[in-house]
């Protein structure tokens, strides 16, 4: 079956309506006109291709190796503001073309733990801050229970709040770890700005991030070093919303955290 196809709105509309007509059986696009395949050439003659001159190395002209370009992007930035300018000008990521908001983080950059999640879902995505939904909301009374808040202006009783990936991959799916790999010099620079004592990676996608190595459930509650500084990977409130037994040994953690930080 066949659709026609006129498609001039935004990226979402486009597809939520691509969807919906693959989910109706659509299975061929046809054209506002006609088009006779029987009176098509095998292959158009391809014209000459012009020998481009070399183009000077820049950032935006390196797409085949998107790590170094991303670390060409990070590296200056010598406060959070440039950093979430350079975040917001990099267009090598995929997701970025899907999202409504680039989500670079929240908190206080004065804060001794940072907390790296994995990256936004649809709430986070509206509103452009991390941990916003259901989990977040988790979060911050799990959080709450050891004393420590994003909206604390006191160093020593605050939260700063980021993401591994600052846009929202599609239907939520996992990042892979080429896009994994290409935001974490971006990560690298966020974390040393910040300067945390501690970190608390929750879930599989900063554990791997950070350590290389995935296993959130055997991992978590094991201190272990990342970038320098203390980690603590513990499993994600989404996890504990689906698994509410799990609470327990999230409740371990963030006591060794209390204890970590006295
Ligand atoms: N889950 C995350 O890991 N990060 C968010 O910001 C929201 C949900």
């Amino acid at each position: 079956m066949g659709i026609a196809l006129n498609i001039a709105e935004d990226w979402h509309a486009a597809l939520a309506a691509l969807t919906w007509q693959v989910e109706a059986g659509a299975d061929e696009v046809m054209l506002d006109a006609p088009v006779n395949r029987y009176g098509l050439v095998a292959e158009a003659p391809k014209p000459p291709v012009a020998k481009a001159a070399p183009l000077p190395v820049t950032e935006l002209q390196a797409p085949s190796d998107p790590v170094a370009a991303a670390r060409a992007t990070a590296g200056p930035a010598t406060s959070l503001e440039a950093l979430r300018e350079a975040i917001a000008r990099f267009d090598l990521c995929e997701l970025k073309k899907g999202a409504r908001n680039t989500v670079f983080a929240d908190g206080n950059p004065q804060a001794r733990v940072l907390i790296l999640g994995e990256a936004p879902g649809a709430e986070e995505d509206r509103e452009g801050r991390p941990f916003v939904g259901r989990a977040g909301q988790l979060l911050d009374r799990m959080f709450a229970a050891i004393g420590l808040s994003r909206t604390s202006p006191d160093a020593e009783s605050a939260l700063y709040i980021t993401n591994v990936m600052p846009w929202r991959p599609p239907a939520n799916r996992d990042p892979d770890p080429a896009e994994i790999a290409m935001m974490l010099p971006f990560i690298e620079r966020h974390i040393a700005l910040v300067d945390p004592q501690v970190i608390v990676a929750v879930g599989n996608t900063p554990l791997f991030a950070l350590t290389g190595t995935k296993g959130i459930l055997r991992a978590r509650g094991n201190w272990g070093q990342a970038l320098g500084k203390p980690l603590l990977p513990m499993t994600h409130p989404a996890y504990l919303l689906r698994n509410p037994a799990a609470k327990r040994e999230a409740w371990a953690d963030l006591l060794s955290l209390q204890a970590r930080l006295r």
